[in-house]
């Protein structure tokens, strides 16, 4: 076998040690040898639990390093662009965790710098990872849903306010709920139904419980004063096909689920909903439901990500997630947040 590829992580947080570390545990020919983050402790920890040789403070150091052959971005949102791009301009393979960048503008900067890149570049959208998906994609692939003309994607939390400053300050978020998880919800609707091209957005976002008390965090107290972005919004697109979207995203929110992550996705020939796999048709006027199972025999998501990316760098494949496809959600995103912000409905570029 050729020697490791060795990887760099680039923020030691959350994602990084739940997800990626275990990731990257299981692919046999990659291993961590550098932890960044921008509090020194933070990094010196993650880097004596998983024994990683080497640890920075600055990215750029690890960037520098020739030894690197791919850097994980894994910081707070608004720092992905200048990472992601000072990454790919070394030579690096880069895997950048969601959203990509919160601005179309940083997306094609990104792009930018992808189209020079020798090394490849993944946006961890580990939804599309899940058994869930993997299996509704595949049926999609053979049943096809006949002409799409209605979506209908959520990613509503009741009262899981995440605490912690990467979320809820918008210098380094960019954006609630919206950016945090309304971005996997909407990107895994799009790639369901093949990417149609959104044409024009409504939108609205508001802070109706962030900055008060009414609702107690499932995950604990959150600073009030440092919030400054939505905790719900709502979204209503249009596609140059002549399809339709609803889009929720909630994190405080009065509904009895707990959370609802889903996307339901309605044709003439009938509908499907991630996760539950749901299947409503009719056949010779009769009505038909049936269930796509999950598929069987996989890892974690953000496992099965790190395995395609890592086969991607060795095979010199396609990137299995491109930033194109980034741009296209972070499109409708953004509109909902202009839209909001001029009381109008936004023509999109
Ligand atoms: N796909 C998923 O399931 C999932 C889950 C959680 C978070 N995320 C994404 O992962 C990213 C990180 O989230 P998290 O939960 O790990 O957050 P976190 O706050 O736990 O960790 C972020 C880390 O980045 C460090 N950091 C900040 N600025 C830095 C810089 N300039 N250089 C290096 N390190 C820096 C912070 O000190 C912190 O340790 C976010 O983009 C988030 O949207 C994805």
């Amino acid at each position: 076998m050729a020697s490791k590829l060795k990887v760099g992580v680039v923020g030691s947080g959350g994602v990084t040690r739940a997800f990626h570390m275990p990731g990257w545990a299981a692919v046999p020919d990659c291993e961590v040898a550098a932890a960044c983050d921008s509090h020194r402790e933070t990094a010196e920890k993650l880097a004596g639990d998983f024994k990683i040789p080497s640890v920075h403070t600055d990215y750029r150091d690890l960037v520098a390093d020739p030894a690197i052959d791919i850097v994980d971005v894994c910081t707070p949102n608004q720092l992905h662009t200048e990472i992601v791009i000072a990454a790919l301009e070394a030579g690096k393979n880069v895997l950048c965790e969601k959203p990509l960048a919160t601005t179309t503008a940083d997306i094609h900067r990104i792009g930018e710098a992808a189209a020079k890149a020798k090394g490849i570049l993944m946006v961890a959208q580990n939804q599309r990872f899940t058994p869930a998906a993997v299996a509704i994609k595949r049926f999609l692939e053979e049943r096809d849903l006949g002409e799409v003309y209605y979506a209908r994607i959520h990613a509503t939390r009741r009262n899981w306010m995440p605490a912690r400053p990467g979320f809820i300050d918008p210098a380094l978020s960019g954006g609630g709920p919206c950016m945090d998880i309304g971005v996997h919800a909407l990107d895994l609707g799009l790639w369901l139904m093949n990417f149609p091209k959104a044409v024009r957005v409504s939108g609205r976002v508001h802070t109706n419980f962030a900055k008060g008390w009414d609702i107690p965090g499932g995950w604990g107290e959150w600073d009030r004063d440092l919030v400054g972005v939505e905790d719900f919004a709502s979204g209503f697109i249009h596609f140059e096909n002549g399809a339709t979207m609803v889009l929720e995203a909630s994190w405080l929110h009065h509904q009895k689920e707990s959370q609802d992550f889903s996307a339901q996705i309605f044709g003439k020939n009938g509908s499907i909903h991630w996760p539950s796999g749901e299947y409503a048709s009719v056949f010779n006027r009769a009505l038909v439901d049936a269930t796509v199972l999950p598929a069987s025999g996989l890892q974690p998501s953000h496992t099965e990500e790190i395995l395609a990316f890592a086969k991607a760098v060795r095979g010199s494949d396609p990137s299995p997630v491109p930033y194109t496809d980034s741009l296209k959600v972070i499109g409708i995103l953004e509109g909902i947040y202009e839209s909001s912000k001029q009381n109008r409905e936004i023509a999109l570029a």
